[in-house]
């Protein structure tokens, strides 16, 4: 329903008695002019200034710093401020207190789930199901909402190539068109379509845009993009999490084309507004204006004009806006226009949240203890938790484990409740955390033995480990030497059946802030599971990682290995459910996992170049594209996750070999269980444009169908293949079709080898 179009009566808060009370509000446009005609010049600046809360305690927020400026109309929303109680204290100052009672909107980073948290983003798209993806998103704001947050810093939809970059974990992946599925799904889960409902909150696509290109892997740095590029291959999750109604867009740190997102008028306005019609606000990220001084763009007067004349509405933190835009309008810097129009968008939202209808619709205080980390809620997150882990390899099928025998769990991420959720899980409860142990405990039942170890601390240096533990994420650092802790866990597996070392980076070695050079298991842990591999016992490396790591040590050495990212606040008993084998694992990889940090940036869609390789078995070629110390492919490709069962692809055919632009043709092959167990299966269509006006990539996915398989049945599955799955940006950006041959690859990686051709007429 187009809210605007309707007059309608709704029940609206009475501060003054704190009763409910029928209040006819008038349609937005009309609404937002009779309200805007009303406001002072600071009381509009106030609008587009966002603080953090500080450190209110409930029962506090009329002493807090930010009282004050909110009672002075100089905040049009707050964030970083946990509890329903809290928030409503806060809005009631807003509401109570300020001239014009213009209600805050209640940001957080709810980014994976709230305080039940799900997986890491990255974990979450290796599911390839939107579905789930899009409940996940449901639930975190069904439980935000609960608890007063009525505007998510979420979805996080940066393509990234790079796992040096810490921020990986907290995207998708490497692929445009997955992406782009997956911001869909998570806009509809967290907006419904519908921002009246009080458990839809809204939107923030981010970081806008190219962030996850940072040169070298190094978070805020600088990045340089060929326009192509961006169109192709970044630019789509965006784009698609606009179309799909993100009611607010985050600007990105990183600077294109030499000027900062925050202060770029093309990238603002000619590409977000009027190529892409986006209809809502811009939001900084942090402190995203003032730091656009150190990027040599002038003084904050300066870079706050640039931010508004960008198209920028919103400024985080950085107070730009509320200091210095008086100023610069009245230097003529700024129009009013300008302002006017920031303002305007942001009261829209806070209309479309339906605030000025009932500014305490989020502030429910009984929704937020029935609603919030229940055990339904919890259930669910496990199940997809277990559907986001992926079985890297499984020799001599030593997975899954019985629930009989001795199990050793080994490894400092085997007791750690804390680091469970992962990085960016701000209201989680890391105590409530079900760590490995605890769910291996609880799935293995009473007739298995299971002794515990932790072998090693993250690592051998003590402040490596402080800066990869902050924010309460403790591994608790055990001060026994490194020979005492092995002597321990040595003690244990040679008592056991199979040993499992649970390994990896700690949460916070990912996420913001955490760029590696080195990509390795640190050093601690890496000894000590070669330590284990000697003991002759099976060994299961249960991984835990917020970005692609190179294990081509533990590929050779360990028998299984199961990479479960962070799986969040159920993420013990998830990986216990996949490791008993209660649940099949079904996760496929959504980022390339390198055999050297050398080969980076590393992505299945590359180009062919000029010089090709020209084996498969890595052979050294001289003058041909590749290395003298390494092969060219990659460990484990995207789109790569082993099964307990195997499947069998075959009779790959179109139904036509020629395709009309206007016309459709279909894509279909057989698939079989040959294996023992039930399982899920993710179906990759990848396509390939021989010839082009610009170069093409050598593959690229254009369709994907999970399916299930019980053992033995076989199905067949059809992909409808149109134009548009063809188009590209051209070197004149125009996103066409050409006329040609086109390979069509259907399998269960991106190594898929089976293909057909058609080709592509006028
Ligand atoms: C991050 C954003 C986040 C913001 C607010 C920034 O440092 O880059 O992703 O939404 O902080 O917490």
């Amino acid at each position: 329903m187009n809210y605007s179009a309707f007059c309608f009566s709704v029940f609206g808060y009475s501060q003054k008695k704190g009763t409910k009370k029928s209040v006819t509000i008038k349609p937005k446009t009309e609404f937002v002019a009779e309200l805007m005609a009303k406001m002072t010049l600071d009381e509009k600046i106030g609008q587009l200034n966002l603080p953090t809360s500080g450190d209110i305690t409930t029962g506090a927020a009329n002493s807090s710093d930010v009282a004050k400026n909110i009672e002075e109309g100089k905040v049009g929303g707050l964030f970083n401020i946990k509890s329903v109680e809290k928030i409503k204290e806060v809005q009631k100052i807003a509401v109570e207190k300020s001239r014009l009672k213009i209600p805050l909107l209640f940001g957080m980073d709810v980014i994976h789930g709230y305080e039940t948290t799900f997986p890491i983003p990255l974990g979450l798209s290796c599911t390839w199901d939107m579905k789930l993806i899009e409940r996940s998103a449901q639930i975190a704001a069904q439980e935000a909402s609960a608890d007063g947050i009525n505007w998510t810093f979420s979805p996080m939809v940066d393509i990234s190539r790079d796992p040096r970059w810490g921020r990986v974990s907290e995207g998708s992946g490497e692929d445009a068109f997955l992406g782009s599925q997956i911001a869909k799904a998570m806009v509809k889960g967290y907006q419904q379509d519908d921002l009246s409902k009080n458990n839809s909150i809204l939107s923030c696509v981010k970081h806008f845009a190219l962030y996850g290109a940072s040169e070298a892997g190094r978070d805020y740095n600088t990045v340089d993009m060929s326009r192509i590029k961006m169109y192709n291959d970044y630019f789509p999750p965006y784009k698609a999490a606009v179309d799909a109604g993100a009611g607010s867009v985050m600007a990105s740190f990183n600077e294109i084309d030499g000027i900062p997102a925050t202060g770029n008028k093309w990238l603002m306005t000619e590409v977000l507004r009027n190529e892409w019609g986006f209809k809502g606000f811009v939001v900084t990220d942090y402190t995203g204006i003032p730091e656009m001084i150190a990027h040599g763009m002038g003084d904050l007067q300066t870079v706050s004009a640039l931010a508004l004349n960008a198209g920028v509405e919103m400024d985080m933190v950085g107070e730009g806006f509320l200091t210095t835009l008086k100023k610069s309008l009245e230097e003529n810097k700024v129009s009013i226009e300008e302002i006017d129009n920031a303002v305007r968008l942001i009261l829209n939202a806070k209309y479309d949240l339906g605030l000025f209808q009932d500014p305490y619709k989020y502030c429910d205080v009984k929704r937020a203890k029935n609603e919030v980390f229940t055990s339904a809620n919890r259930l669910e997150a496990r199940k997809i938790a277990s559907q986001s882990l992926v079985l890297l390899k499984n020799e001599k099928q030593v997975l899954p484990l019985k629930k009989s025998g001795t199990i050793a769990v080994i490894g400092p991420l085997a007791d750690a409740k804390e680091n469970m959720a992962g990085t960016w899980s701000v209201a989680t409860n890391m105590d409530k955390s079900i760590s490995l142990i605890a769910g291996i405990i609880e799935v293995a039942g009473n007739e298995t033995n299971v002794l515990y170890a932790k072998g090693s601390n993250l690592d051998y240096d003590a402040s490596f480990e402080e800066k990869a533990t902050m924010f309460g994420k403790t591994l608790h650092r055990d001060d026994r030497t490194a020979a005492a802790l092995l002597a321990e866990a040595l003690k244990i597996a040679n008592q056991s059946d199979v040993i499992v070392a649970a390994l990896g980076e700690s949460a916070e070695m990912s996420g913001e802030s955490s760029s590696r050079t080195n990509l390795q298991i640190p050093q601690a842990q890496k000894d000590l599971l070669q330590a284990l591999v000697k003991t002759g016992k099976p060994v299961v490396l249960v991984l835990f990682t917020g970005r692609p790591l190179v294990l081509v040590q533990e590929n050779e050495t360990v028998p299984a290995i199961l990479n479960t990212w962070f799986a969040g606040s159920e993420a013990g008993s998830a990986i216990a459910d996949v490791l008993f084998g209660d649940e099949n694992p079904s996760g496929k990889l959504t980022t390339t996992f390198p055999r050297s940090a050398g080969q980076i940036p590393i992505y299945y869609s590359h180009k062919n170049t000029g010089r090709p390789l020209g084996n498969t078995e890595g052979k050294f070629e001289k003058f041909k594209s590749n290395y003298i110390d390494e092969r060219n492919e990659p460990l484990f490709p995207f789109g790569f996750g082993l099964s307990y069962t195997t499947f069998d692809y075959s009779n790959l055919k179109l139904s036509s070999d020629k395709m009309k632009f206007d016309g459709k043709i279909s894509a279909s092959v057989d698939i079989t269980n040959t294996g023992n167990y039930d399982g899920k299966e993710v179906v990759q269509l990848y396509t390939r444009d021989l010839v082009g006006s610009v170069t093409r990539p050598l593959k690229e996915l254009k369709g994907f169908q999970k399916i299930t398989l019980k053992k033995g049945e076989k199905k067949t599955v059809t992909f409808e293949i149109s134009v548009e799955d063809l188009k590209f940006y051209n070197s004149d950006l125009e996103f066409v079709a050409e006329p040609g041959l086109f390979e069509v690859y259907i399998g269960t990686s991106s190594d898929a080898e089976k293909k057909v051709s058609f080709e592509l007429n006028k």
